[in-house]
């Protein structure tokens, strides 16, 4: 398993997890170089270096995956939804498609209202929204999808619809009411709004901020609810969770530096989209991290930001397998996760494209907890694989038929 922990924890013979990104903005100073700390003397010269927290590897010795001891977690949770019946997801995605494709279009739209001092138009973004929670409520899976294969090249308007239409899909499957969940919606697409009152030259830079570089930045939640509060008409609930999306259990986050549950319910949801979509995007300067092992990286960051309830449900939501993976299955060919089991994490909907070369077959749907239930459980995921480092393109294959 895999724990985040404060550089005064660090102890000779603790492994660090090799986790190449630097999402500054959610772990600001955090020591990265992988490997076993061998002595006291290194632990100084890390804390000497200014960070303060570290991943590492626990319990070396078991043999258990994290797939299956997350697996394991979540199947002791009480909360199991109960069956919605869902659109199909081939019959849903390309509207889903034309969703985000709008959702784009609206996204880029409030960045340069808010950039010029214009007004934000919120009646649209309500509307675009409303799309997002329609989709989202037909077959949640698709969106999930899209979210994991947007491309890099338009990451800030990607990442605020990734952000609305995760939270929309996690607070679903909360149970939240439409009204709700459009509320939720319009504050993930406005959550890092403040950042165009921000210096281009620190939001873009890369590599670690320094501490007055950093400040500037805690106060974009702030500024993100200030331009809003211009339109004058936004609800409190959007307005609360724009300020509070970077607020931690623990209390070390900002602005306010709320802790548990007097952080806004919509912040919380948020911080765990925001937090997800940053480690699994690609980024221009860094890879993205395979979504198995960043839900594996949150439950790390469990009781510190992030209350343990809270992301174990939001591992379940997800699956441990979430809609947009690629997995290698045990007879050598690889599959796209298309729809994620809740009830068996290990066994979502997978559709079947490369064969053990990586040449592309014609696609076949497999439901695995169907065939494991007729008998036919010889097929089973092995690990998630990663598409970049294969330099394939998962987007065609989504609604590629044969
Ligand atoms: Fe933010």
């Amino acid at each position: 398993m895999i724990k985040k922990v404060h550089i005064e924890d660090l102890q000779p013979g603790m492994e660090i997890v090799k986790l190449s990104s630097e999402i500054w903005e959610h772990l600001p100073f955090l020591y990265t170089e992988p490997g076993i700390i061998k002595s006291k003397n290194q632990i100084s010269s890390i804390r000497e270096n200014g960070y303060l927290h570290a991943f590492i590897k626990l319990d070396n010795s078991s043999s258990e995956s994290d797939e299956k001891r997350l697996d394991r977690l979540i199947s002791q949770r009480e909360h199991t939804p109960p069956q919605k019946i869902r659109t199909p997801f081939s019959q849903e995605i390309e509207v889903a498609q034309k969703t985000y494709k709008k959702a784009m279009v609206q996204a880029k739209r409030i960045v340069n209202d808010a950039k010029l001092g214009r007004k934000v138009d919120y009646e649209a973004t309500i509307d675009t929204v409303g799309s997002i929670v329609d989709s989202a409520v037909r077959n949640p899976d698709t969106l999930l999808c899209l979210s994991k294969l947007s491309s890099y090249d338009a990451y800030t308007y990607a990442h605020s619809i990734n952000v609305a239409a995760i939270s929309v899909v996690f607070g679903e499957y909360l149970g939240l009411a439409r009204h709700e969940l459009i509320h939720l919606g319009a504050a993930g697409m406005m959550h890092d709004l403040g950042k165009t009152a921000i210096p281009a030259r620190i939001i873009s830079k890369r590599g670690r901020l320094t501490e007055n570089e950093f400040d500037e930045v805690r106060r974009h939640p702030q500024h993100g609810c200030d331009i809003l509060k211009r339109h004058g008409k936004i609800p409190e609930e959007v307005l609360a969770a724009v300020q509070g999306h970077h607020e931690k259990y623990n209390g070390s986050g900002y602005p306010r530096k709320l802790s548990k549950k007097d952080i806004p319910g919509f912040a919380r949801i948020l911080c765990l989209a925001d937090v997800y979509d940053a480690l699994t995007s690609d980024r221009s300067y860094k890879e993205a991290i395979l979504p198995n092992k960043a839900l594996a990286i949150m439950y790390g960051m469990r009781d510190q930001d992030f209350d343990t309830q809270e992301v174990q449900l939001f591992i379940k939501c997800l699956g441990i397998f979430p809609s947009g993976s690629l997995v290698k299955l045990n007879t050598g060919f690889y599959g796209l996760v298309y729809e994620s089991n809740p009830t068996l994490p290990l066994m979502p909907k997978i559709k079947i494209i490369l064969d053990e070369d990586l040449r592309p077959i014609p696609a076949k749907l497999v439901d695995l907890a169907a065939e494991q239930a007729v008998g036919k459980d010889n097929l089973e995921i092995l690990e998630c694989a990663d598409p970049s480092a294969y330099k394939i393109n998962l987007r065609p294959y989504l609604t590629r038929k044969g």
